[in-house]
């Protein structure tokens, strides 16, 4: 559903990402790795549309994200690490502006029923301005989830959120994956990879120095997440 196909990003002389391949399929869920510097954000941008690869290709379901960046960008949903937040827009207010944007009908019913999900009900039409870190965090996973993408990204979704969300978060990215949406998350829990993700891959240096199903990595390699991991980027 999204393959990616000798991707590098030059910032200057610097090679954020070093001619990178990798797919993900229909319904599985993609777990991102690497230490910090070594590519996540910039690939996930690329994929997102916020950056042009220096060379290589992107294609999201057969479309080719440079060249038909707008139909590529309805099918995706991008929740970046440091989200732009309307803050005079009520939750409510800009789960409906969302909704309106990508043509989602019927979804006041949907607002009632994620923000009830979140523990976000009492919150719902107050100001963004005044939700905490982790309230904001949810409205944007919500507004993510709304639109009913067929790709979702998360660069770091759990970085604030109390144990309880985590917990939600996690059981939502099950259901989304049984209705078929592809999810990428970029992440430094592994044990948030080794649980809740079909597959692993492993950047460093701008370079994919692993990638492999999470079932495998113990029947190929004796060695659990963690234990590859060090290995690899130490
Ligand atoms: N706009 C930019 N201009 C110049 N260099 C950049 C730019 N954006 C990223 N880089 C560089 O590209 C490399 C990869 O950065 P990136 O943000 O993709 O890393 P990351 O894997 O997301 O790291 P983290 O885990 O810290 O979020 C870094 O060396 C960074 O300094
Ligand atoms: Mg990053």
């Amino acid at each position: 559903m999204l393959e990616i196909v000798n991707v590098t990003k030059k910032f200057e002389d610097k090679i954020a990402v070093n001619n990178i391949s990798f797919k993900i399929e229909e319904s599985e869920i993609f777990a991102l790795l690497g230490p910090n510097g070594a590519g996540k954000t910039t690939t996930v941008k690329m994929i997102a549309g916020l950056l042009l690869p220096t060379s290589g290709n992107i294609y999201l379901s057969g479309i080719d994200v440079v060249k038909k960046p707008l139909e590529a960008k309805r099918m995706i949903s991008y929740i970046p690490d440091e989200p732009f937040i309307y803050p005079n827009l009520t939750g409510r207010e800009f789960l409906s502006f969302i909704s309106e944007i990508y043509g989602i009908d019927n979804y006041d019913d949907q607002i009632s029923e994620l923000s009830e999900y979140f523990g976000l009900s009492q919150d719902i039409d107050k100001l963004l301005v005044t939700y905490s870190h982790g309230m904001k965090q949810k409205i944007l996973i919500a507004s993510a989830i709304i639109r009913k993408p067929k790709l979702m990204i998360f660069d770091e979704p759990t970085v604030g959120l109390d144990p309880i969300s985590v917990k939600k978060f996690k059981v939502y990215l099950q259901r989304l994956k049984e209705n078929g949406t592809s999810i990428l998350i970029c992440t430094h829990i592994l044990e948030m990879a080794e649980k809740i993700c079909d597959r692993v891959c492993v950047l460093n240096n701008g370079k994919i120095v692993y990638n492999n199903l999470v079932k495998n990595i113990y029947l190929d390699l004796n060695k659990n997440l963690e234990d590859l991991f060090f290995n690899l980027v130490e």
